[in-house]
């Protein structure tokens, strides 16, 4: 496998910043194999953005450099654009453009003979299922299928990288899935995939996956490996009255630590069996009605509460 792109030691102060604030990117190092997958995870503020846009060429890092389809981004930008799809997180269409406009303006700027950029366009619409919509102003259009538009301009020059800064944000489980959909197909021919988001199933989904937070990269690996890291098993349970629950899991021995989801109480615990039969006696004992007492299974949503809650004990 060759590297794509490989990130030295980045980091980015924006000249506005507060002295106090931690810097936006504090040191981030970066290997992405070719046709790989690659998602990077973090909260608001987390540095996934100023990470993007520098190494789509936009923005200048205040020390470290990267390599992006083999070249410096520093010395060598104009050679990196070419091969680089990029989709900014903020709205990046002509809004007074209708979808063909827009598209056909990309190929331009892009530099696509015009030659061929019918067959290119035609190919995209069907692709980004857009075909019914040629003439429609992109402001005009839905959020999901401005994403989707805004996907197939970034992909109109045949780029071998795609750098997607959270592009489901916002849209709606329908269009996300849709977008995911296109997203699969892109990397079934190959592409390079960078894409950020907040949304941990998304994540889920990846090769690979850093999780970034105040500048710095906490961890990386597949999700399975990150999930098998964990210090801990998961066992979920579901009991009434709800108040009774959580006094039994506040007291016992076996419980880490603890967080509601939806209808259920999710524990963290050493000892997946003997924690269920000790909850499963004490609840009884306690009055409960026991509906579910099981073993769950290890989330990149759990990797990432972990990581946070231990970042929290660090501050
Ligand atoms: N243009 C800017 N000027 C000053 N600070 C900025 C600018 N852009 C981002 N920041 C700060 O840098 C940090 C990282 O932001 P960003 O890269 O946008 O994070 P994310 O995309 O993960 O939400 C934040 O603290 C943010 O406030
Ligand atoms: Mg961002």
């Amino acid at each position: 496998m060759t590297t794509t792109i490989e990130a030295y030691h980045l980091i980015k102060r924006y000249p506005n910043q507060g002295k106090m604030d931690p810097a936006a990117l504090d040191g981030v190092d970066l290997k992405i194999e070719s046709g790989q997958l690659y998602g990077l995870v973090g909260p608001d503020g987390a540095g996934k953005t100023t990470l993007i846009r520098i190494l789509s060429t936009v923005i200048l890092p205040t020390s470290g450099t990267a390599k992006v389809a083999g070249y410096d981004i520093l010395k060598q930008a104009q050679k990196v654009r070419p091969h680089l799809g990029y989709m900014p997180q903020a709205f990046s269409l002509y809004p007074d453009l209708s979808v063909i406009e827009n598209l056909r303006f990309f190929a331009d700027i892009n530099g696509v003979p015009k030659s061929k950029q019918k067959e290119r366009i035609d190919d995209l619409l069907d692709f980004a299922r857009l075909s019914d919509f040629t003439s429609r102003r992109s402001e005009n259009l839905s959020g999901g299928m401005r994403k989707k538009l805004a996907l197939a301009c970034a992909l109109i020059h045949e780029p071998e990288i795609l750098l997607l800064d959270e592009p489901t944000t916002g849209v709606d489980p329908v269009s996300r899935r849709e977008l995911w959909q296109l997203l699969a197909k892109v990397i079934e021919r190959g592409v390079t995939v960078l894409v950020s988001t907040p949304y941990m199933d998304e994540a889920e989904r990846c090769d690979v996956v850093s999780i970034i937070f105040q500048g710095k990269m906490l961890v990386s690996g597949s999700p399975l490996d990150l999930e098998k890291q964990l210090p801990f098993q998961m066992i979920e349970v579901k009991a009434k009255p709800r108040g009774v629950l959580r006094k039994v899991v506040d007291n016992s021995k076996e419980v880490l630590s603890w967080r509601a989801v939806g209808d259920r109480l999710r524990l963290s615990v050493n000892d997946p069996a003997g924690a269920q039969s000790h909850l499963r006696s004490e609840l009884i004992e306690a009055g409960a009605d026991v509906s579910i007492l099981r073993e769950a299974k290890i989330g990149m949503e759990d990797v990432f509460i972990h990581l946070m809650e231990q970042k929290e004990k660090q501050a």
